[in-house]
């Protein structure tokens, strides 16, 4: 139907005939000459109809904003003074001779020919025309191309493409399980893959020695910026290989993408040690491009009578530690009390700080409410242990270990952007050396990547003390986000056993949820690892968008629903009982209102 893209006219087409279609973008009525732009995924070509051809000029003068119309005519120079240097096909213009209108539209539930400043559950419900934007549509044509670059990166590293069910048994990711109830089986349900981590490893038993997904999991968790329900993951695994190996190998992946890509020459990943992170950043994804550091002072203030310090500087599960942050003594009363309801969503039941303004003064150089409760030495030795100087303020945390670190830790990404502290653009990392398990509110153990992970130690010292084993697992950090993560993983059925038992996962259990895999480990298991990266977040990072949102065509709402086909939606009393679902009655809570649930019988 056409002959060239529309943002493909350019001055070598000068006086040939060609044919463009897409969507009217404008239209300008200039007195006895009708200007179109006209739109399609490569870019916008401008129309003019005159009165000479009064047929399509009459056609012309119909169209709408996102009509499909087919243009011909013959591509000329424009006029001298009318040139736009901003478009690609801005020294050209088409001049109409033949036209067809090929659907009219409805007026566009919001304008594409601007910059409009529309809701996002506006964009939401009519994606189909969001996406239409030149901005949208790049990102996705910007995706096509990271996956293919992958694509091609893994399959000439030997890496095999190989799909796994989506129907499956729940393999544990850590979040909630969505469900899929079986017609056949009364009373059970498949789950969707949290991850394909199971069927990777199986592939390792098989003898695939190298694969690779673009796989799509999901998980029922609470939403954020960087998480949806459904995401896709470039998921790799390889069989005979330690971490060294293929951490290097997905280094080496990443930047070249980046290189080929983007053009941007990543420096090398430094390693570091998941303890190392906890303690300078208070984040086992520290964004290193943000110059600031915490320090601990808890031995300084152990004695000290300020019982806001002196509790969890001598309690072992607690932390008091400084940030400083230079120049940043300027910050107004009500700058530091915004940050001290900031750290407040992380738990944190205040804020001290100590401002220094002249450190020649001694304490009388420091100003700050807690001086007085710390003592004039004490509060010169914190200031003296956080190197503060002259213009800084130190802000301090105090409580339970973790609520300091990630008190302090999301305080230093704040304060780090408001004061424009960034130091480079891509800051990317290995975390290393992630302890094998934390402790959960009700005192057990969980896994901190998942049950799959090896330690690196022997299973007789795992279970002797596992609150302090270190597992096999490496994260990739780019910008302060986990781009992606993996580990070296368990290949002996004793060992798996082990960590089940550590987790308080008995035989009975272990064999019920994950039987295959333990028989899977005693029919030859090849030592094996991988790692998956979170391709969502890796193109939201690559194109600077400000929400995994704005890199996935279809996405889901902070909420889990999509406004544009309205799912979830209700099914038919037919369709439930025919998976032997029946709707609870709404529970019984006092007063009105409650919410129906649906339940296997
Ligand atoms: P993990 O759970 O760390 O590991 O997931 C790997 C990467 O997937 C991305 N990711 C998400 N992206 C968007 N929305 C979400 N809800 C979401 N959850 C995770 C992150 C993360 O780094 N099977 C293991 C990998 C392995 O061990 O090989 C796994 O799934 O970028
Ligand atoms: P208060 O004695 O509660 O008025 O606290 C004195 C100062 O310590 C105030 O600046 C508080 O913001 C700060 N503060 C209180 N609790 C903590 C805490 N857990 N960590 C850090 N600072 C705190």
């Amino acid at each position: 139907m056409r002959s060239h893209y529309c943002g493909g006219i350019n001055e070598s087409h000068i006086d040939q005939e060609v044919t463009l279609c897409g969507w009217v973008h404008r239209r300008r009525d200039h007195g006895g000459v009708i200007f179109l732009d006209l739109r399609d995924r490569d870019g916008i070509s401008q129309v003019v109809f005159d009165p000479d051809t009064p047929e399509s000029f009459f056609l012309a003068e119909k169209v709408r904003s996102e009509f499909v119309i087919q243009v011909t005519g013959r591509v000329r120079r424009r006029p001298a003074g009318t040139e736009n240097n901003n478009m690609p096909t801005g020294q050209v213009e088409l001049l109409g001779k033949q036209m067809n209108i090929l659907n009219s539209a409805a007026t566009p539930p919001f304008p594409l020919d601007e910059h409009v400043d529309v809701g996002e559950d506006v964009r939401l419900r009519y994606r189909f025309v969001d996406l239409r934007r030149p901005e949208m549509l790049n990102r996705l044509r910007f995706r096509s191309r990271v996956t293919s670059y992958i694509r091609n990166f893994l399959d000439s590293n030997g890496f095999m493409d190989v799909e796994t069910p989506i129907l499956t048994r729940a393999t544990p990711e850590g979040a909630r399980d969505y469900l899929v109830p079986s017609r056949t089986h009364e009373g059970s349900f498949f789950a969707l893959p949290q991850s394909p981590q199971l069927f990777k490893q199986l592939l390792m038993v098989s003898g695939v020695d190298r694969y690779y997904q673009i796989a799509k999991c999901f998980r029922d968790e609470d939403l954020r910026a960087d998480r949806q329900p459904e995401f896709t993951q470039v998921d790799v695994e390889a069989s005979f290989i330690d971490e060294e190996t293929l951490m290097s190998l997905n280094e080496d992946m990443i930047r070249s993408l980046f290189r080929d890509v983007l053009e941007v020459d990543l420096p090398k990943f430094p390693c570091m040690p998941y303890s190392e992170a906890m303690h300078r950043y208070g984040s086992d994804k520290p964004d290193l491009r943000i110059p600031l550091e915490l320090v601990d002072v808890g031995d300084l203030v152990a004695g000290v009578d300020f019982k806001v310090f002196a509790g969890p500087a001598n309690d072992p599960k607690g932390r008091v530690a400084a940030l400083r942050v230079p120049r940043g003594g300027g910050l107004t009363r009500k700058q530091i009390d915004d940050y001290t309801k900031y750290v407040g969503i992380y738990g944190a039941r205040g804020l001290a700080y100590i401002k220094v303004n002249d450190l020649s003064k001694g304490v009388e150089g420091l100003q700050s409410p807690i001086i007085k409760f710390l003592g004039d030495d004490i509060a010169l030795a914190v200031i003296e242990r956080a190197a503060a100087e002259d213009g800084d303020i130190v802000f301090f945390g105090a409580d339970r270990t973790s609520v300091v670190n990630e008190a302090l830790g999301a305080l230093r990404i704040k304060v780090g952007h408001d004061l424009n502290m960034l130091t480079s653009e891509w800051a990317p990392l290995w975390v290393v050396d992630f302890p094998m398990f934390e402790e959960t509110s009700d005192g057990g153990l969980t896994a901190i990547h998942h049950p799959f992970t090896a330690p690196s130690c022997s299973a007789a010292e795992l279970e002797a003390s596992p609150a302090t084993a270190l597992s096999r697992a490496y994260d990739m950090v780019l910008n302060g986000t986990e781009l992606g993560g993996g580990s070296i993983r368990i290949h002996d059925e004793k060992m798996q056993e082990s960590v089940f038992r550590t987790l308080g996962i008995g035989h009975e259990e272990a064999r019920a949820k994950f039987g295959f895999l333990l028989d899977a480990l005693k029919y030859g298991c090849p030592p094996h690892g991988g790692l998956a990266f979170g391709l969502d977040r890796l193109i939201m990072l690559m194109t600077g968008a400000s929400s995994i949102r704005d890199v996935i065509a279809f996405p889901k709402t902070q909420s889990a629903t999509c406004l544009m086909t309205q799912a979830p939606g209700e099914v038919d009393e037919k369709q439930l009982r025919e998976l032997h679902i029946r709707r609870r009655k709404p529970a019984a809570k006092p007063g009105e209102g409650s919410e129906e649930t649906s339940g296997n019988m």
